[in-house]
């Protein structure tokens, strides 16, 4: 018997093309005469007695609040989870789903979202459409899940690592390629770098920049589009001996240098090296900050003033090199096109894979050379190590080159797709007659939220 009303639910951090997968979804359940549910605030929205929810699609048509071109999530988002050690919680859940009438569930999210989904997907029918800036959700290739292995510290903790890696991978057999939300973060990480590219040249300073996506390097990798001159992932431990050596080259030719870091690197040792604040957000992922500030200590101390001085600069090491984080700017704002795409139709997907029973699925992009993109799915599972756990996808190594710290051969073939048309014409269009409206300067900023709210309804 087929659904007549699905849920629809944002989990972990925002991300730019969440209302485009929204839309993308709601937009596949008109066709189909499906009611969507947009529950509240993700997983939280289904803990709160009230279940705060909205109908996204009154008599088959969308709402006009949900807007595609419209960063960030018009039902809200948190990275709070169903813990289903937590039995009397986790009834609660299933019970609330079905007195909203809900009868099967789209997660929008990453990997927490769908180790969130797991435990609901042995009850209740659920899918997942992907999500993440980090493009860290899917694998290098099909078998790399049962190359961990696992061993248990003196704490009791399980640490997880990886043995061994294949050398060569084929763009086809990436699970997953790129996840929606990822291509506009290095549309702004870029932009970020050019623009800080011209204050290094003028001003005779080294920038390091920093970026997000956690343990996987995949936006680091991508500001290989700004042009800097070094690219530090996460996957592989910084060599400071070779980084110095190659700033001193780069400082003596050009008199600036720009180095982009992924705000998860780490020593050789393995520890991160922006680890200072080891605190945990509520999904339990370590607050990652500090990195840029602890790279540009540990160079300013191999460099010393005298570095600058010898070379007439007045400055100081401590002056010549700054750092900037691009922070959350890349997380927000308006989705490119290439997001907006495949968003919207990951999220159709998830819509077709929920009516057709395909319980605890992946809506995924693959690509292939002839074809080029298209979507499908996997099941979740296919993603787990033998443990259960799913690892967030790191980049492969045949996309980095270590000797010159930057993107290499494969790493460019890895990116083209994605991004060789990433922006259409309305963005730029958008630029052209939006940025400075005039009206911007006269009205007040009118958030969503005051208007969705007047939807919400509650049990
Ligand atoms: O996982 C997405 C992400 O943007 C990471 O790249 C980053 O470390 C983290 O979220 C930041 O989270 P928050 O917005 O909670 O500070």
């Amino acid at each position: 018997m087929s659904m007549k009303r699905i849920g629809i639910l944002t989990a972990g951090g925002d991300t730019p093309a969440l209302n485009a997968t929204i839309d993308g979804a709601v937009k596949r359940a008109n066709q189909l005469e499906v009611e969507v549910i947009g529950i509240i605030k993700g997983f939280s929205g289904l803990l709160d007695p009230r279940a705060p929810h909205l109908l996204l699609n009154p008599l088959y048509q969308t709402i006009p609040e949900l807007d595609p071109y419209m960063g960030g999530t018009i039902i809200g988002s948190s990275r709070h989870y169903i813990d289903p050690a937590k039995k009397e919680e986790f009834k609660g859940v299933t019970e609330k789903l079905s007195r909203m009438g809900i009868e099967g569930l789209i997660c929008i999210g990453g990997d927490g979202t769908i180790n969130g989904m797991q435990p609901i997907s042995e009850f209740f029918p659920c899918v997942l459409a992907p999500k993440t800036i980090d493009n860290d959700l899917g694998l290098n290739y099909p078998e790399e899940p049962y190359e961990w292995t696992r061993t248990q510290n003196d704490d009791g903790k399980f640490k997880y690592d990886k043995d061994g890696e294949r050398k060569h991978i084929e763009r086809d057999e990436i699970v997953n390629y790129a996840t929606p939300g990822y291509a506009t973060a290095v549309f702004v990480a870029v932009q970020a770098i050019q623009r800080v590219r011209t204050t290094a040249e003028s001003h005779r300073r080294i920038a390091i920049i920093e970026v997000m996506g956690r343990d996987s390097g995949y936006i680091s990798l991508g500001c290989a589009y700004g042009q800097p001159d070094m690219i530090l992932i996460p996957e592989v431990a910084v060599d400071l001996d070779r980084l110095e050596e190659r700033v001193r080259q780069l400082y003596d030719l050009q008199k600036n240098c720009v180095i982009v870091i992924g705000e998860g690197i780490r020593d050789q040792h393995g520890n991160l090296f922006g680890d200072k604040a080891s605190s945990f957000d509520p999904a339990g992922n370590i607050i990652m900050s500090g990195a840029a500030e602890h790279l540009k200590n540990e160079l300013a101390t191999r460099l010393g003033d005298d570095f600058f001085r010898s070379r007439r600069r007045h400055d100081s090491a401590n002056e010549a090199i700054f750092t900037r984080k691009v922070g959350h700017t890349q997380r927000g704002g308006r989705p490119i096109r290439f997001d907006r795409f495949y968003a919207a139709s990951l999220g159709g997907h998830a819509v077709d894979l929920l009516l057709k029973q395909e319980n605890n699925s992946i809506s995924i992009l693959k690509y292939c050379d002839e074809r080029g993109f298209e979507v499908s799915s996997t099941d979740a599972n296919r993603l787990r190590d033998r443990w259960g756990i799913i690892h967030a996808r790191t980049v492969h190594l045949s996309k980095y080159d270590q000797e010159r710290m930057h993107l290499s051969i494969f790493g460019r073939d890895y990116l083209k797709p994605i991004f060789d048309h990433a922006v259409g014409p309305e963005d730029v269009d958008y630029l052209h007659n939006e940025i400075f409206l005039p009206g911007n300067l006269s009205s007040r900023y009118q958030s969503i939220n005051v208007d969705v709210h007047k939807r919400i309804r509650y049990l």
